[in-house]
């Protein structure tokens, strides 16, 4: 029956991640998939999150299903936090958020709508990108295409060409873009590059589709919504998949959001309508508990403030990590620039390693990268950061 079912080839970071679990060495240092951990090499429980949790445990009832587009004080909240409560596209009802599996299923449940209501359209990565996002949108029967952004040779942007190629775009081509920390390269677009897409993306009438999975990882909660609030404020219309995973170290409660934002508040109720439509198709309406989490945290005013502070703490650790590394590698292997290290923002560093070196960290020294060279600086520590330095000299070498 199912002979012509083909052998999966794995997904290269979530099937190396699991490699990790499996190897039995005792000083293995995971370095693959984008996952904050702490000094002691766990994932941490934030104190805002757990404080909240109590409150939710303490009033929690009956579990009926949530609607099709998730809790409604998840959405104002999570709306707030991304655009802000008092911006004009908010206060004009232009904007429609729902609650989503993670912002995979954000990504999912947009990826199935543009297939819908823009079936022939194009979506455009960025050069290189997430590796899930091509097989999410595939998935969803998009083609998909690749705008120039990292150039390997300089660790900065293609930004001239990714703009050139922009301004080809074929009208209504959805554009996604990283919000902040982009992954897989660590480079972000400054506020004037995004600044100098707005009239290429009115020109040529393309649709934003921003990913934003790191919110406060790079400057900060407010300061990472940037793009968010500047092409909400030029009256465009587009799309913003969020998660709490990394901010909230939720990851296993796949609290995300899926936001559009729409001309008019007439347009949001349809587009709010349709998206329910899909929800139902997919998963029927999402799980209840990791997001009352989130919107107690958002909400609660003695939480948010301390959530805002332990964020911090995080983006400060991953900083002081990305320098430690820099600094013993340039005292191991001199001549070789390692500046990257430290002007890349969020998790990741491209560290320009080849999949053959990634190999040999992984087989000789149970350093775990993933192919492409990415690094999850995140899961570095004080006690496995000079010995992943040790070993990337020794494949360099
Ligand atoms: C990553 O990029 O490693 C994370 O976003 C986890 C994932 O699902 O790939």
């Amino acid at each position: 029956m199912f002979q012509h079912v083909e052998a999966y080839a794995g997904d290269p970071i979530l099937s190396l991640n699991e490699a990790f679990g499996k190897d039995t060495r005792p000083n293995k240092i995971n370095l693959s998939i984008g996952i904050y951990f702490d000094d002691n090499g766990k994932i941490p429980m934030l104190p805002s999150v757990r404080a909240a949790e109590l409150k939710v445990v303490e009033a929690a009832g009956a579990r009926p299903y949530l609607p099709m587009e998730g809790a409604a004080n998840f959405r104002t909240a999570v709306q707030h936090l991304l655009f802000g409560a008092d911006r004009p596209a908010v206060k004009e009802g232009r904007v429609v958020t729902l609650q989503t599996v993670g912002s995979s299923g954000g990504l999912k449940v947009g990826a199935d709508f543009v297939k819908r209501y823009f079936p022939n359209t194009t979506m455009l990565v960025s050069d290189p990108t997430w590796d899930n996002h091509r097989a999410v949108f595939e998935g969803s029967g998009l083609t998909v295409k690749a705008y120039p952004y990292y150039n390997p040779e300089t660790g900065g942007l293609r930004f001239d060409e990714m703009l050139a190629s922009l301004k080809q775009a074929e009208e209504k081509s959805v554009v996604l873009l990283h919000a902040c920390c982009h992954n897989p390269t660590g480079v972000d677009l400054t506020k004037a590059q995004w600044e100098q897409l707005i009239p290429v993306f009115k020109e040529r009438n393309l649709i934003p589709f921003l990913d934003l999975a790191y919110q406060g990882y790079g400057d900060g909660i407010e300061e990472d919504a940037f793009a968010i609030r500047l092409l909400a404020d030029q009256g465009l219309s587009f799309f913003v998949a969020n998660s709490f995973s990394k901010s909230m170290s939720l990851y296993g409660e796949r609290c995300g959001a899926l936001s559009v934002v729409c001309p008019d508040a007439a347009q949001a109720v349809n587009v709010l309508g349709q998206m329910k439509a899909i929800i139902r198709r997919n998963y029927s309406n999402p799980p209840m508990h990791g997001g009352q989490l989130v919107a107690t945290v958002l909400t609660d005013p003695e939480l948010r403030p301390m959530w805002e502070a332990e964020v911090v703490a995080m983006r400060d650790r991953i900083q002081a990590m990305r320098k430690a590394l820099h600094d013993v590698l340039v005292a191991k292997v001199p001549g070789r620039d390692f500046s990257y290290f430290l002007t890349q923002r969020g998790m990741f560093s491209y560290t320009g390693l080849t999949a053959e070196q990634c190999d040999r960290l992984k087989e000789e020294f149970g350093v775990y990268l993933v192919r492409s060279g990415r690094m999850c600086v995140a899961g570095l520590n004080t006690r496995n950061v000079e010995a992943t330095a040790a070993a990337m000299a020794a494949v360099l070498a």
